[in-house]
Parts: structure tokens; sequence; C-alpha cells
């Protein structure tokens, strides 16, 4: 297959380019921007692209390539960083701004070069997110665009075939960003359209087997969509016999999530389903605990012990771990392509010891670890997955406790998952549901004074909480309207009398993250 490679140097949209030539139907693949020329997987390669990257260029430790690259003859494209990586390698100079141009801001094109030649304009808002900027371009290298700031945007070296833009194409606020790329994959490089999901779905049934031969693999669902794309793609792939899916109810569930998982793993045939209660183990672990940090250590370390403890009492210990693990999960636990990424926040599920455990020993699988999580509904419909549960709402590992502030409880779990179910069920029948990313219920710490019938009463106040995101990385607020919002409110106070108040949350991400833990 023609492909895309990408080299990178650990910024935070390397998977989003591969993500945006995978949407223009052509295979890419994402390699350490390090990586000497002979290690390098050529095969097909019709052009490559420099990512960007948390460093700067003079920086010690700042990642480098192997030069080779740019005598190979084959198109390559800096992108931010990869850029200044080009100029710097090849004779120019790259220096500190002093100040960053970050966010919107506005390109003209100096010449309209085949990169393009597809954007119906001279100018356009472009996205940038730098401090460092180009000050002298190598020999034969020519300006192609400027930044309001009368900065250099980009250039080009024809007989090279090299082209660097100082902004980010592939973000989604960079106006004809699609244009870019395309005119680079399709036009320059001349890569064939031949990626689609379908494909990528026969190459991943093509490794697993490959790579899993005739041992054992587990899984472990949290009842989320992620977990379920990975069961639905390993029985599609692999002789039955050879799955085992577990499922550890840890009593932080959402109302109605169990049964929901398992009617939609039976309906996919599993024929190894372990489902393990531990909801006393984790209720009396997390009892008397109100710290954050805390409570996901212990939830983070009761899963593991009740995971091991469940497949050593199957005898499946040397089998394989699958994880539903995102690209978003590996960013944000420093775990980029190039491990130059930094770390934003650990997910348990990427770096508990018996996940690293299984990594040293080779036996972790991943399969969706290069896609975001649209990309992964697409692949569950197209493995037969139901829609109902293709669509739902990402839901954190710690589930409820998370959402409970302070001590959680029993009682506690159960008045939430009340609140949740009504709140996600009018969003269902009011149309809002599919439009959000994410939304659920938060139980505050405080008890606020109200009234019911002629008497006061101290009620709980419940936080409601709807985002808009593409990734969970930065997200909106999801601005239900005010009569939505209002009617909500009642009802949940009717229906709930121990909630006396109900607050809607207007912080985006960032500052605030999404959840509230
Ligand atoms: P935050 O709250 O950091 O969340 O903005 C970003 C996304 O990640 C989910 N989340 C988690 N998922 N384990 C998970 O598997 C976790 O510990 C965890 N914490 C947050 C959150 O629901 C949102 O979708």
């Amino acid at each position: 297959m023609d492909k895309i490679l990408i080299l990178d140097f650990g910024g935070q949209s390397t998977q989003l380019i591969g993500r945006r030539i995978r949407q223009l139907g052509v295979y890419s693949e994402i390699v350490p921007g390090d990586v000497r020329l002979d290690a390098l997987p050529l095969e097909g390669a019709r052009g490559i692209i420099l990512s960007g990257s948390g460093y700067s260029v003079y920086e010690p430790g700042a990642p480098s390539v192997d030069r080779a690259i740019y005598e190979l003859g084959v198109p390559i494209l800096g992108i931010c960083y990869g850029f200044q990586r080009i100029a710097a390698d090849q004779g120019g100079k790259v220096e500190p701004l002093g100040r960053k141009e970050f966010g919107r801001a506005r390109v003209t094109l100096t010449e309209r070069t085949a990169l393009f030649a597809r954007i119906p304009e001279m100018s356009f808002l472009s996205w940038m997110s730098h401090g460092d900027s180009v000050t002298k371009f190598p020999n034969g290298f020519s300006a192609i665009g400027r930044s309001d700031n009368n900065l250099p945007a980009a250039f080009v070296n024809e007989e090279k075939r090299t082209w660097g833009v100082q902004f980010h194409p592939e973000a989604s606020h960079c106006q004809y960003g699609m244009e870019v790329l395309e005119a680079f994959a399709i036009d320059i490089c001349g890569a064939r359209r031949e990626w689609n999901m379908r494909s990528f779905i026969s190459a991943k049934r093509e490794k697993l087997r490959e790579r899993v031969g005739a041992r054992k693999v587990v899984l472990l669902i949290s009842g989320g969509v992620d977990s379920c794309v990975v069961a639905a793609l390993l029985l599609t792939s692999l002789p039955g016999d050879q799955v085992h899916l577990m499922y550890i109810d840890t009593g932080l569930m959402r109302e109605g999530e169990s049964e929901e998982v398992r009617e939609s793993l039976a309906g996919l045939g599993a024929r190894h389903v372990h489902v393990v209660d531990a909801s006393e183990r984790f209720y009396a672990g997390l009892a008397g605990v109100e710290d954050p940090e805390q409570k996901r250590r212990i939830i983070g370390d009761l899963f593991m012990n009740v995971q091991e403890q469940e497949i050593a009492r199957l005898g499946i210990e040397n089998s394989f771990l699958a994880q539903g693990t995102l690209y978003t999960d590996l960013i944000e636990s420093g775990r980029g392509v190039g491990n130059k990424a930094n770390v934003i926040k650990t997910h348990h599920n990427v770096r508990s010891p018996l996940v690293e455990a299984a990594r040293r020993r080779g036996l972790i699988i991943e399969p969706l670890a290069s896609l975001y999580k649209d990309e992964v509904r697409v692949l569950g419909l197209e493995l037969g997955l139901p829609q109902r549960i293709v669509s739902r709402h990402p839901f954190p590992g710690p589930g409820l406790a998370v959402r409970i502030l302070g001590e959680v409880t029993r009682e506690k779990c159960e008045l939430l998952r009340r609140a949740d179910l009504l709140f996600l069920a009018e969003l269902r029948s009011r149309a809002l549901y599919d439009r959000i990313w994410q939304a659920f219920c938060v139980l505050l710490p405080v008890r606020s004074v109200g009234v019911s019938g002629d008497t006061r009463r101290y009620g709980h106040v419940l936080a409601l909480r709807a985002v808009a995101s593409l990734d969970a990385i930065t997200a909106d607020v999801y601005p239900i309207g005010m009569t939505d919002l209002l009617e909500i409110s009642s009802l949940i106070t009717n229906r709930i009398p121990e909630i006396g108040r109900v607050v809607y949350d207007v912080s985006s991400k960032p500052p605030a993250t999404i959840e509230w833990e």
C-alpha cells in the first residue's frame, strides 16, 4: 500500500496528522523521528512528514533526524518543529521569538506553489503554536507564505521537493489545513487512496493472528466503547476459545451498565465472559477516603488485584493482555511514539504494574492505539456492534468515584446513578445526547438549604456537566438551552428528593478538566 511516513518528534498532534492523512484515504505510518534511515519502513513510502515537537531545535536533547532522509528524493513536508528542523539541518537558522505565536493567525501566501494549489484564496486563517522562528533560510529555499507578524510561515525547495510550514495544517481550526495535506499527499507525493476502515480491520486481524498464535488473550471490559470495540475485534479475528473477557463490577458503574455490556458481549458470540462482582471490596477500600488521587490509587490497585486473582484462578497467566487504549490516552500519559512527549496525566489503564509487566514480556495488545474516538466508533459499527454501545459517552476508569467529591459510599453511588440515569435519558429524549461528547452528574460534598412543603431541608447539591470535544484533550461547555436545563433540574429534584439543588458547570477545558476529580 502507498503510504505517507510521519516522523514523530513528540508533538501532541502527531497522531492527528496521521488521522488527517487517513481521512484522505491514504495509509500513514508513524515512526520515532530519530530512527536511522536503514531502519525506516520505506517500502511504499510516497512522502515523509516531519512532525511538531515541544522542543526547540537548538535545545540539548532536541530530537534529531537521520539527515540522509533529505537525500532520498521523496517529497518532504516539515510541520512547525519539522519546518524548523529542516531549516536548522540544511544550513538555516532558528531562533527564539521572545513571544509566542499561538492560536489563529493569518497567513498570506507569497507564492502559489503545488502545496497551496488547493487553497482558493491568497490569505487564510491558520493555526500556530510556536515560540521559535526560522530567521535564515537554507540555500535553495524560498519563502512562500508569511504570517501577519511578518514571520516566515512556509518555505519550499522545489528542486529537493521539500516544503515546510510553520502553522499546523492538521489542526481542526486551521482553514484549508486539509487542502494543504491533500495537496502534499495526493498531488505532490502521488499517494493512492487505498486506506479505509475495512483495510484497517483486515490488516489488524492478520497482525493479531500472527502475534497471538495459539495463546490466549485476556481483555478487561470496562463497559466503555473502546474495550467493547477491542472485544469485537478479538472475537471476529481469533477462535472464540482463545478470547477471555473479564468484567469487574466495581459498584462504580452507571445504571444498567453491567447488563448492557453482558448483552452486547453475548451478541458477539463471546464464549468466556468472566463477570466478577467486586463492589463490596471497592466500597470497603474507599471508605473514609476523600483525597482524589488516593481514591484513584486505591481503585487502580484494587482493579489490578482483582484482575490478577481472577486470571490466576482461571489459570490463564501467560496470556496476552489486550487493552482499549486510544492514542489520546497515550499522549496524556506521555507515551507518544517518539517517547519525547510530556506526561499530562497517567491513566491507570496505561501504566499499571500488571500492564507494565506484561509490556516488558511483550504481551500487550493495543489495537486501537493509533485511533481517535470517532474512528473507534466507525470501527465498532463496521465490526457489528450496536449503535447504542458505539455512541456511548466516554466513562472514566475510576467510574463514579471521581464524580462523587469526597468520600464514596454505596448510598452516594446509588443516588448518583439515579440522577445520572435521569439526566442522560432526558438528553436522549431531547435529541441532545449524540451532539454531546460527554455528559454526566457530579455529587458535590456540600449540602444546601431548601424548602419542601413548609419545612427547611439540607439537600445534596448536584452538578450537571456536558461538554463538546473531539478528543477530550480540550473541551467546550455544551450550551444546553436554558429551558431544557430548567426542566431537567425540576425533574431531578422532583424525582430524587435527596437532591435539593442542581447547578450547571460552565467551565471549559482548559482551565478545568472534564471530570471534577
Ligand atoms: P479529564 O477529566 O482529564 O478527562 O479532562 C479527559 C477524559 O478522560 C476520561 N478520564 C479517564 N479515563 N481513566 C480513564 O480511562 C481515568 O483515570 C480517567 N480520568 C478521566 C474523562 O472521562 C474524559 O473523557
